[in-house]
């Protein structure tokens, strides 16, 4: 799809030694400035900017464009069905923090910020990468995530997608408890303090206990999730500058918990152990005893949510406010760039609207990436190819 004015960036891999390209950090501003006429005019910015690079290989973000840049990523993510609210995107500054602990400590506030109930979309911008130089980063691929076991006698316990990140924050020397919801601890890497390991503290983890509108025998499965979502590891881009460290936080989809989080086989894999709880017939396909589980897994998700006073949205819901979201943004001359893939929930995808339809799929920047080291790092808790 071709749309005057927006210019499509093929995905290539970042290359932290490579200066700002000055054509995207135009092209951030102008736009930047034209959808905040309050900013007033950019030439005399584009100015400074330009000679910015010239002299130093990149340039320095005001509040109000950092502000609007990130929001504009987030306007921009293709996977997110939850864009409506773009423009409520809490932005901290935190690009002065240096040390680990100051990162730590900037990453709870983040998660207080959040909430524990009206959960609120937050995102904290740490430092920029600076061509060349080595940067900060969080290995975790969310702030908070539960560990992944096998037992000795080969049992899985806990998330097993994160199972071999556990076994190396263990190498590290962390202790988890072996229990199926142990919050793994932040691994923090600084070129100051190299890697560090923090444990977040309770007050910074609000979780739901799962309990189901009729059944009381759900409570003894002794399932809980925690109420903020927030990813750590992808770069932030804006006109040209990478933040690497700029962990965001929205709130919950229930069926990102109860079709996906518990339901995936690679995950917690729930549904045949739901299903035996519901007597279903697993003799046969057929039965569709899995869709039956499923759909009382997820209820117990929304339900204890509601229950807790947790903000979180069902599926049908934000499936209509995404295609208010694709209307308003049309009335703004803005084409909505969307994964369909990502977009169509893990259940009951042709319920909703949002599988009725195709969307452009661009790349638009500013935008969030999952690089290939922070995916390694955070899948596997060690880089895969030797650091530079
Ligand atoms: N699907 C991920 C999870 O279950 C979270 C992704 C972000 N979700 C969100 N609602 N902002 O943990």
């Amino acid at each position: 799809m071709i749309v005057p004015g927006y210019r499509d960036h093929p995905t290539e891999p970042w290359d932290p030694d490579a200066p700002v390209d000055p054509g995207e950090a135009e092209d951030f501003l102008r736009r930047c400035y034209t959808e905040n006429p309050r900013l007033g005019p950019v030439e005399p910015r584009l100015a400074i900017v330009r000679a910015q690079i010239a002299a130093t290989g990149t340039y320095v973000h005001t509040p109000d464009e950092l502000t609007h840049g990130a929001r504009m990523a987030w306007r921009n993510a293709s996977r997110c069905i939850g864009r409506l609210y773009w423009r409520s995107l809490l932005v901290l500054d935190r690009r002065r923090a240096r040390t680990a602990d100051e990162i730590y400590s900037l990453l709870v506030q983040h998660l207080r910020t959040a909430g524990d109930g009206q959960i609120r979309p937050v995102i904290s911008v740490f430092a920029p990468a600076q061509p060349g130089r080595p940067y900060a980063r969080v290995w975790n691929e969310q702030l908070i995530r539960y560990a992944g076991y096998r037992t000795e006698d080969g049992h899985e316990v806990g998330d097993r997608r994160l199972r071999d990140f556990t076994t190396a924050v263990r190498a590290f020397g962390w202790q988890g408890k072996g229990e199926a919801f142990d919050v793994l601890p932040l691994v923090v890497e600084t070129p100051a303090d190299g890697i560090r390991l923090y444990e977040l503290p309770e007050r910074a983890i609000r979780e739901v206990p799962i309990s189901h509108p009729e059944y009381a025998w759900f409570t003894e499965l002794g399932l809980r999730w925690h109420a903020v979502p927030a990813i750590a590891n992808m770069r932030l881009t804006i006109g040209g500058v990478h933040y690497p460290l700029a962990p965001f936080n929205g709130w919950y989809l229930g069926t990102e918990i109860g079709a996906r989080n518990f339901a995936d086989t690679d995950r917690y894999d729930l549904i045949p152990r739901v299903a035996a709880r519901l007597g279903l017939d697993t003799s046969r396909e057929s039965t569709l005893w899995r869709d039956r589980a499923l759909v009382e897994l997820n209820r117990a998700v929304l339900h204890s949510f509601e229950l807790a006073g947790v903000r979180m949205s069902d599926h049908h819901t934000e499936a209509r406010r995404f295609v208010t979201h694709i209307d308003n943004e049309a009335k703004a001359g803005r084409p909505v760039p969307a994964d369909w893939s990502w977009i169509v929930p893990p259940m009951s995808g042709a319920l909703t609207p949002v599988f009725h339809r195709y969307y452009p799929e661009m790349d638009l920047r500013p935008a969030f990436y999952l690089d290939e080291e922070a995916a390694a790092l955070a899948r596997e808790g060690r880089r895969r190819c030797p650091h530079r």
